[in-house]
């Protein structure tokens, strides 16, 4: 299930978001990829340990756990410190799968990651190409959001991020583990709470809301893992 999470960043924060990042240090992005992924990755990154790093990526967890929709959808349990990266003209990444686990700078970090996460902080007129291609049984999706704008995916899926062309790409992108690992049963609940809120919101005193409510629930206790 791919999931567009628009407004995690309003417009004043892209805007901070883009001068912390354009007056940081970058490097090779090839420190956080697995020897397949080396091969075809062309980008530059954020150290893991640097200062905006962990300064903006806080600012995003942040977002994230005022945002109903990604929690809806993501069911998160553990997230990844947020990770930054930078591609420019000539830059791209080629087809890969994420690595399963992901570990941190901190032992408490390592994660199997159930869901890729990129946050777009450019405008989709500032860069040509540099769309994220992401591969599943309809076809290949091709991602290219407002500033501020997130999109989920499931972590098993091939994806890659075209060349770009001109001018540059900034992006958030992370990982998370889900309290419910299968993208399947992540969807049938994703499906039921929107299903719930619709019909709460359009016939608040109907009597089947409750108990669908119920069922939800019960089947977060039987398929949740914390
Ligand atoms: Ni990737």
């Amino acid at each position: 299930m791919l999931v567009r999470i628009p407004g995690i960043l309003g417009i004043d924060a892209v805007a901070h978001f883009r001068r912390r990042l354009e007056g940081a240090d970058w490097v090779d992005g090839r420190v956080t990829a697995g020897y397949e992924s080396a091969k075809v990755k062309r980008n530059t990154q954020l150290p893991e340990d640097s200062a905006v790093a962990l300064e903006l990526g806080d600012a995003i967890l942040t977002a994230l756990e005022g945002s109903k929709l990604f929690i809806s959808a993501a069911l998160p349990s553990r997230v990844f410190p947020p990770l930054f990266n930078r591609y420019g003209p000539g830059d791209g990444f080629g087809a890969h799968v994420d690595n399963a686990i992901r570990q941190g700078l901190e032992p408490e970090t390592r994660i199997r990651t159930d869901l890729s996460c990129t946050l777009f902080l450019s405008a989709p007129e500032e860069y040509d190409g540099g769309e994220l291609a992401i591969d599943d049984t309809y076809g290949t999706h091709h991602v290219k959001l407002a500033a501020g704008d997130m999109v989920l995916y499931p972590s098993t899926s091939l994806h890659a991020v075209t060349p770009v062309t001109r001018g540059f790409r900034y992006a958030s992108f992370f990982w998370l583990q889900s309290m419910v690992r299968d993208d399947g049963q992540r969807t049938l609940l994703f499906d039921l709470d929107r299903s719930i809120q619709l019909l709460s919101a359009d016939q608040p005193n109907h009597g089947s809301v409750v108990p669908l409510t119920g069922v939800y629930h019960n089947l977060i206790r039987r398929w949740a893992d914390l």
